[in-house]
């Protein structure tokens, strides 16, 4: 049975943080919030600990788990060898939502690890996920804490409704503020290289490194087979409906397509969903799910729209192509994996 708490995230109350930290010190697996998405959590040190975080999610045993600590220091116990480059990114955006792939110390566990010898760490701003970590007194390896291959969970009501009975606690916070998953950054090469893009840019990693690239294989469908995050190359953030990223001229022209692609589907019968800024007042024939206005906003409403399309049995959705610069880039590589590529 899954032991399920709300814990108010203005005031934590820290008997409860004991009681969960308990938990995860005792080798058992719980959901907490995050900045960025809420995590499935356990003692990244322990093997059969990180099993149970397979087994929950469902995930493929050959793709690595994200360690997560508490604070700063923790970082040396945990991994060989800390460049400059990696002390300036953890200066500048340590605690927040940056992850930093380093060669790992024997004790992280192949488990953990995925047999690699990295293994990628953050230290969340989430103060509710650090006070947990301190006290379970163990880096806390966490994926997001979605089934494998869905959405990431980003309110309390996607986790419990698909994990409920799968872990042993979940401690509920609020909606997480940032939406999509930390930045991850690799600096084995000469060139630091994104992983995988989130809410730091690149444009926030260039001021500090001078030179940053995008993961190549990052850019189309058949090269996400060899990206470097092993995470990546799985189907990924994908909801029931069949979703089209639709490249317009602007918001007008946008409009007219979809209302002619929403015509078509009607008369076929299908339930279309438009995935939109507020801005946009286009009176579709179809749901209409707001993404809100900004970048920052779209970001954090995106995977609660894709997991609305769902709860909503919708068949089709359109969304637009965002401009892929600043948090555009993490928007867009998070929406052409949910449309499987589909871009019209
Ligand atoms: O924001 C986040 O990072 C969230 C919250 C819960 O902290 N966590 C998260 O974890 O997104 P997860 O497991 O869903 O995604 C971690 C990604 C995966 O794609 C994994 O393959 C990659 O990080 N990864 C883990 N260890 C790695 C390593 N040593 N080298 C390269 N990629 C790694
Ligand atoms: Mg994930």
């Amino acid at each position: 049975k899954t032991l399920i708490k709300e814990i108010d995230v203005n005031k934590p109350d820290k008997d409860l943080i004991a009681v969960f930290a308990s938990m995860l010190a005792s080798g058992k697996t719980v959901i907490f919030p995050t900045e960025t998405v809420y995590g499935l959590g356990a003692n990244a040190l322990d093997e059969e600990a990180a099993a149970k975080i397979y087994q929950a999610k469902g995930r493929p045993s050959d793709n690595p788990l994200l360690v997560h600590i508490a604070d700063k220091e923790d970082v040396y116990g945990l991994v060989e060898n800390i460049d400059d480059r990696a002390k300036l990114l953890m200066d500048k955006f340590w605690p927040g939502p940056l992850t930093i792939v380093f060669k790992k110390k024997d004790i992280i566990p192949d488990r953990t690890s995925g047999g690699l010898d990295t293994v990628a760490i953050r230290m969340p701003s989430d103060q509710v996920a650090r006070d947990l970590i301190r006290q379970a007194g163990v880096p806390i390896a966490a994926p997001s804490a979605n089934i494998s291959g869905r959405p990431s969970p980003t309110k309390p009501e996607h986790i419990i409704r698909d994990m409920d009975g799968r872990v042993d606690g979940i401690l509920v916070g609020g909606p997480c503020n940032y939406g999509v998953e930390s930045t991850i950054v690799d600096l084995s090469g000469d060139v630091a290289m994104v992983l995988r893009p989130g809410s730091i840019t690149l444009e926030m990693l260039g001021e500090v490194l001078g030179q940053v690239d995008l993961d190549p294989s990052l850019k189309n469908k058949d090269d996400n087979i060899r990206a470097k995050a092993p995470g990546m190359k799985y189907k990924h953030y994908s909801p029931q409906a069949q979703v089209y990223i639709v490249r317009a001229g602007d918001q007008e022209d946008f409009a007219r397509r979809v209302d002619e692609l929403c015509l078509d589907n009607a008369k076929k019968g299908l339930k279309t969903g438009v995935l939109t800024r507020s801005s946009d007042q286009h009176p579709y024939q179809a749901q209409v799910f707001d993404l809100g206005e900004s970048d920052a906003e779209v970001a954090k409403n995106l995977f609660d729209s894709l997991i609305s399309l769902d709860r909503e049995s919708i068949d089709i959705a359109y969304v637009p192509y965002f401009e892929e610069k600043g948090l555009g880039v993490a928007i867009m590589n998070r929406l052409k994996k949910a449309a499987g590529y589909r871009i019209i």
